[in-house]
């Protein structure tokens, strides 16, 4: 019995990973099957996790690459029907919020394929988010919905999504974490590899990552953060793993002098134990990622979020995240707090244990493989 699993972006590869390591050892009733849409496809966006979190070379890379939202979402769907022709699977599994999330669950539906979507819902509220268009969709096709948080079971309530198709399985993302720890690579490693000689010590820098396109593209905003930023690094060094989209937009729009050279570190994207490694040692994080709230949740490190809204309210209200938007007074006051107090310590939300690959698989073949 052939499982469709579907990666495209960087944050999919850590959800993908230990699903595919439980179908792969542990449970021989399912073979996966692994397609890569190619929406990232940089060594530095894709080998490295690919290889870093153990995920075998996918069955199938249709190798579609970068484009406006329309382009990239088509030429998905176009790449992966015959995919589905050829392997008829009992099910498709699609992981996340991104276009090649969307894109693939729509394809299957339309040919009457179960799809089953991991880290179903997600809710910021927020339309003007490509992602939040991505979860509700996604969420309306799929047929099994596997929730990270208990809250997500209202949100989907609340559209209509009835009570049998979702399951809180607990958040995958974690489990990959919680086996990787041990491997993180050292910050100061990572620096001496990338050829950083900036004196710097854990617990003694902030790390950041950008990269929301209501950040880095509206140049108004990016030159706000990009000067608070540099505020920020007079109180710490700022450590900066620079995102593909926001390298292009910092330099397009000449903000690169704006970041000292001694106190901000530039990086070009870093591979999962490095990120892993700097989010561990940092005495903060300022990110406008996803998974990062989540991950330094489970890290026990103070998040501050540069968005005025989180589809993952838990690392709010249990972790150690907090929300701040892109308010120059409002983000050094939190940086302030977390150098002076400490920060929010927060607690570890409930299933995420390490063991929700194992729950999702048990879900998948109660459902799809009965008297397994
Ligand atoms: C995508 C996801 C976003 C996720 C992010 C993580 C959507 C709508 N967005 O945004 O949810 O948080 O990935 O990184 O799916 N590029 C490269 N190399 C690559 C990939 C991209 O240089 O391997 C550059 C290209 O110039 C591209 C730009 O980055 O145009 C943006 O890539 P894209 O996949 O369109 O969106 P992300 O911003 O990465």
């Amino acid at each position: 019995q052939t499982l469709v699993c579907v990666v495209g972006a960087r944050p999919n590869f850590m959800k993908m990973a230990p699903i595919i390591r439980q179908l792969q050892n542990v449970n021989h009733l399912i073979r996966p099957y692994l397609v890569h849409t190619g929406q990232h496809y940089d060594q530095a966006m894709k080998d490295t996790f690919f290889q870093q979190l153990g995920i075998p070379e996918p069955d199938k890379d249709l190798g579609v690459g970068s484009g406006s939202h329309a382009v990239q979402t088509a030429n998905i769907m176009l790449q992966f029907e015959p995919v589905l022709d050829e392997i008829k699977p009992f099910a498709v599994l699609v992981v996340g919020d991104v276009n090649s999330t969307i894109a693939c669950g729509l394809v299957a539906v339309k040919k009457q394929i179960p799809l089953i979507h991991v880290e179903a819902g997600l809710r910021s509220y927020d339309r003007e988010m490509p992602e939040e268009i991505n979860r509700i969709l996604t969420d309306q096709l799929s047929d099994l919905l596997l929730t990270t948080e208990r809250a997500a079971a209202d949100n989907l309530q609340k559209e209509g999504v009835s009570d049998d198709r979702i399951c809180f399985t607990g958040n995958v993302m974690i489990d990959s974490l919680l086996s990787n720890c041990q491997q993180a690579s050292p910050v100061l490693t990572t620096l001496h590899n990338y050829g950083c000689k900036i004196d710097i010590q854990a617990k003694n820098y902030a790390l950041l990552t950008l990269h929301r396109p209501s950040n880095v593209d509206d140049i108004d905003t990016l030159t706000k953060l990009i000067s608070v930023i540099g505020e920020v690094s007079q109180k710490l060094p700022v450590i900066f793993p620079v995102h593909p989209r926001t390298q292009q937009k910092i330099t397009q729009a000449g903000l690169l002098d704006k970041l000292p050279e001694d106190r901000v570190i530039m990086l070009p994207p870093v591979g999962y134990l490095e990120m892993l490694g700097l989010m561990q040692s940092a005495k903060l994080v300022l990110t406008d990622s996803g998974g990062l709230q989540e991950e330094t949740t489970a890290l026990g490190v103070p998040c501050i979020t540069l968005r005025e809204n989180t589809e993952r309210p838990i690392t709010v209200t249990e972790g150690t995240n907090t929300i701040v938007g892109t308010d120059t007074a409002k983000i050094m006051q939190c940086v302030d707090d977390i150098l002076i107090s400490g920060g929010k310590t927060g607690r570890i939300p409930e299933y995420w244990d390490g063991q929700a690959a194992q729950r999702i698989v048990a879900e998948i073949v109660r459902r799809y493989l009965p008297g397994n």
